[in-house]
């Protein structure tokens, strides 16, 4: 598989050192907006291409699936002119700005018969499925409730505060309990409550958002970029819970009884950085032909979309494509 990145930032910089340690991936192309700064993460990450547009690398017959690593805001246009280009796309979360961004990528990719899936790690990762065997064990009972949390201090990040780069606690670190708890209780909450707080910016800086579902289930999460916190998950259920040590990739599982004993304890190490996981899933639902991976399906992102549009509209957060688009 010859894999290409377009945008050359942080992120970029993690999966260019992922791909290669892992078999079966090409480090082949890497685009920036200057050439330099491409040339240079080519050379330091073995790639044998460096573009100095993104419009050049999707051009490149030979570029077998494109990772988006840029801000959030530029998702849309991006996984747009490589849709057009007829090239496989792992997109960075957020998928886009907003969900009518979100509907219309995902219908073009549809229409043009192009593979592209959201890269939104945790979907991918083998915790995934040990939660949910510890959960589909028993052990713990019924799961009645989920609470989840995310905070990293980096206020002073660029894209995280301007409404112009789809900034916002949200979009950047609230998707991962949104994710998590729709992983564990499923998307179909009947209904959600949140409150925020406001930058001067006008994006969220840290937000509570409790989802209940029908069948009497709850999911209480958080997320900030003004602290760090534990990102510790827990699953509770009607005979114990269950600890998951970072959401954000999870390093450990801790399961206990109703008096608080520790039951077992699962870890993981064994991983290169935990984002082969979804280049793996992309190679594998495109052998298999399909337009979308399993773990993470098209209308799922769309459903997490909606909820972050229905959360911002509501603490009035709002992005220069929601007043020209919606
Ligand atoms: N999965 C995860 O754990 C994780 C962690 C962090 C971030 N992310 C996601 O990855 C994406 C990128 O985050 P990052 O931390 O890598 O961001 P970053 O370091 O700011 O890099 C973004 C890159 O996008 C390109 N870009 C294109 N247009 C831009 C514009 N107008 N302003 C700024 N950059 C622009 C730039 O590349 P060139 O200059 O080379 O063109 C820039 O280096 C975001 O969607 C973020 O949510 C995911």
């Amino acid at each position: 598989m010859k894999f290409a990145i377009l945008g050359a930032g942080n992120i970029a910089q993690t999966m260019a050192s992922t791909i290669s340690k892992m078999t079966g991936i090409e480090s082949y192309a890497v685009a920036s907006r200057d050439l330099d700064k491409a040339t240079e993460f080519a050379t330091k990450n073995g790639f044998e291409k460096a573009y100095g547009s993104y419009e050049e690398l999707v051009q490149d017959d030979e570029v077998e699936l494109v990772y988006i690593a840029t801000p959030h805001s530029h998702h849309y246009a991006h996984a747009k002119l490589c849709i057009e280009h007829g090239k496989p796309v792992l997109c960075e979360k957020a998928f886009t700005a907003n969900a009518k961004q979100a509907k219309e990528i995902l219908s073009l990719a549809k229409e043009k018969k192009v593979f592209i899936t959201e890269a939104i790690w945790t979907r991918y990762m083998p915790s995934r499925e040990r939660i949910q065997a510890v959960i589909d064990s028993g052990i713990i009972g019924d799961v009645t409730s989920v609470t989840a949390n995310l905070g990293y201090a980096i206020g002073q990040v660029e894209r995280l505060v301007k409404p112009e780069l789809a900034g916002g606690a949200l979009l950047d670190l609230g998707v991962y309990p949104i994710n998590f708890a729709c992983m564990v209780l499923g998307s179909n909450y009947s209904e959600v409550s949140s409150t925020a707080i406001i930058t001067d910016t006008d994006v969220d800086s840290m937000n509570t958002i409790t989802l209940s579902y029908a069948d009497g289930k709850m999911a209480s999460l958080h997320s900030t970029f003004m602290a760090r916190t534990n990102r510790m998950g827990i699953i509770s259920g009607t005979q114990g819970y269950m600890e998951i040590q970072n959401i954000n990739n999870c390093e450990e599982i801790r399961v206990y009884n109703s008096n608080d004993e520790l039951l077992k304890k699962e870890t993981f190490k064994d991983q290169i950085t935990g984002y082969e996981y979804q280049v793996e899933a992309c190679v594998e639902a495109m052998k298999n032909g399909l337009l979308e991976c399993p773990q993470m399906p098209h209308a799922e992102t769309i459903k997490v979309m909606e909820l972050m549009d229905s959360l911002r509209k509501e603490w009035g957060v709002i992005y220069p494509w929601d007043e020209t688009d919606n």
